[in-house]
């Protein structure tokens, strides 16, 4: 499964020793660096700003991916860009100018994305799919780490990836929210090509790099256990009540 990245989230991580815990990232293997934007309005939590990035834009060269969970995205992304984010992700959810908002994240030369949350369905991404570079499908609800995986986002990442094999190949599918060496190999078989994981990456007692590890023995593992695994994941989400 080497084709397959990891971003770990740092909302996860030590703040105390951040460019240590993003080193300790590099060294592991990651791909990019994940930084979660909360506002407070768009999600019921805060987190961080460009002063993070810009800090982390000094000490490391993993691309810097920012994930946006505010209600105006457009306030920020000259911003975000000039403190050195690679990608901006904006969310499907409340922007009434979504083309427009992904124009604009073109126009300072970044990498583009959209999110969907998890009650959210795939077609919303029909026609804004050829305009982006990745796809973000929430696998728990955001604004906060640590969250339980929703077993009902796995048939909706399945959809994701048709729709984008259809419309925009090359576009990548990405995970976030949940991710551990149990889901991993899930999201990775319904189709999602990069996980975000925060705490099963940062919150890890054996350090950040046995974590990694962790994950990519977990995917580099996928067969039969995945597929009885899967089963039991969709068995576990909410049945409909029929009264
Ligand atoms: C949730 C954030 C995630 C979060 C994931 O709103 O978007 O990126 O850090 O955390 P874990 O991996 O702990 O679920
Ligand atoms: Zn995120």
């Amino acid at each position: 499964m080497s084709d397959v990245k990891l971003a770990p989230s740092i909302l996860a991580a030590d703040f105390a020793r951040l460019g240590q815990q993003v080193a300790e990232a590099a060294q592991a293997g990651a791909d990019r660096i994940h930084v979660d934007v909360m506002d407070g309005h768009f999600v019921p939590n805060l987190s961080m700003g460009p002063a993070i990035v810009q800090s982390l834009r000094r000490v490391t060269d993993l691309p810097l991916e920012t994930h946006l969970m505010v209600t105006d995205p457009d306030l920020f992304l000259d911003e975000f860009s000039a403190a050195g984010s690679d990608s901006l992700l904006v969310h499907y959810e409340g922007n009434v100018n979504l083309h427009r908002t992904v124009q604009r994240i073109r126009t300072l030369g970044k990498r583009a994305g959209v999110v969907i949350n998890p009650a959210t369905p795939a077609g919303v991404l029909e026609e804004i799919v050829q305009d982006v570079d990745q796809v973000l499908v929430m696998t728990v609800n955001p604004g906060f780490g640590h969250q339980q995986f929703i077993g009902t986002t796995l048939p909706k990442i399945r959809r994701v990836r048709e729709l984008i094999e259809r419309l925009k190949p090359g576009c990548e599918v990405e995970v976030d929210g949940g991710i551990d060496a149990a889901t991993a190999p899930l999201v990775v078989r319904a189709g999602a090509t990069v996980l975000v994981a925060g705490s099963a990456i940062f919150g890890d007692r054996d350090g950040v790099a046995a974590a990694m590890k962790r994950l990519l023995t977990a995917l580099s593992a996928m067969g039969r256990e995945t597929y009885l695994a899967e089963r039991s994941a969709l068995q576990r989400s909410q049945p409909c009540n029929s009264e």
